[in-house]
């Protein structure tokens, strides 16, 4: 556990979860030293930038960013306000230590709870933000990662999700159409991961997600057409 200069991480494992599975942020943990690396070039930090932008977060505000990896977006948020409380949640003991190294070298307060989405570092109703950058389709259990961001937040509080997904337009459709008139599962210009995982934050996927939950005024803000694939930022709040 580190605790200089505010920066520290936890472990809030459950004996059980130790040995629970978890799909790492490039598929392998052996390729995780190439994250960062990957992440920059592939023009990730805009992303984070502008999730960091839509959440619309005050000073002093507290945050989670749910399924942290190495830190970029919760550097982000300290980066845009250096005085808003920020945990990073992700069961990855490495890229947590990532994460806590890039800290300390830029000098902010950061909380690393190693952990799984459905169970958020928070008193119920005491958060003001919930954001989390590629990782819900990391996520296995995402109905309870749902419920749980609804528990933690207070009345007012926002999610904000930046994951790949979105909607898929007519021309994928017809682009995706085959001989006999099968329909091969929309795609909506992802390119890199194609999966299955993916696949449930396609058309409304996350919007129906945080529905079900109880999330008010769930929606997709807006999308891009990236590089690496359709990237969708859905936002909601708790009523
Ligand atoms: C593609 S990385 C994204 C990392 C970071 N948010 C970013 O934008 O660079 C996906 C992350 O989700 C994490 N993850 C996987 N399963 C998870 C779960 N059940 N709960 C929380 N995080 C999880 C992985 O360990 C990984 O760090």
């Amino acid at each position: 556990m580190a605790t200089d200069t505010g920066v520290r991480i936890l472990d809030q494992r459950t004996p059980q979860e130790r040995n629970r599975p978890f799909l790492p942020g490039m598929g392998k943990t052996w390729l995780l030293p190439l994250y960062d690396i990957v992440s920059r070039v592939a023009g990730v930090r805009a992303l984070h930038r502008r999730a960091v932008a839509l959440a619309g977060i005050a000073a002093g505000q507290a945050v989670v960013d749910v399924g942290c990896g190495t830190g970029n977006l919760s550097l982000a948020v300290l980066t845009a306000h250096p005085d808003a409380r920020v945990t990073g949640l992700d069961p990855d003991g490495h890229g947590l230590r990532r994460a806590a190294r890039k800290a300390r070298r830029n000098g902010v307060s950061l909380t690393l709870v190693q952990g799984y989405a459905d169970r958020i570092p928070a008193e119920n109703a005491s958060l003001d933000h919930v954001v989390s950058a590629l990782a819900l389709h990391h996520v296995d259990n995402r109905v309870a990662f749902a419920q749980d961001a609804l528990r933690a937040l207070r009345p007012g509080g926002t999610v904000t999700i930046v994951d790949f997904g979105g909607p898929v337009q007519d021309g994928d459709a017809r682009h995706h159409t085959h001989g006999h008139g099968q329909r091969r599962p929309p795609r909506a210009h992802l390119r890199l991961p194609h999966t299955p995982a993916v696949a449930r934050n396609l058309d409304d996927g996350l919007v129906t997600l945080l529905v079900a939950a109880g999330f008010a005024d769930a929606r997709e803000v807006e999308h891009v057409d990236h590089p690496l694939g359709r990237i969708t930022f859905v936002q909601a709040t708790r009523p």
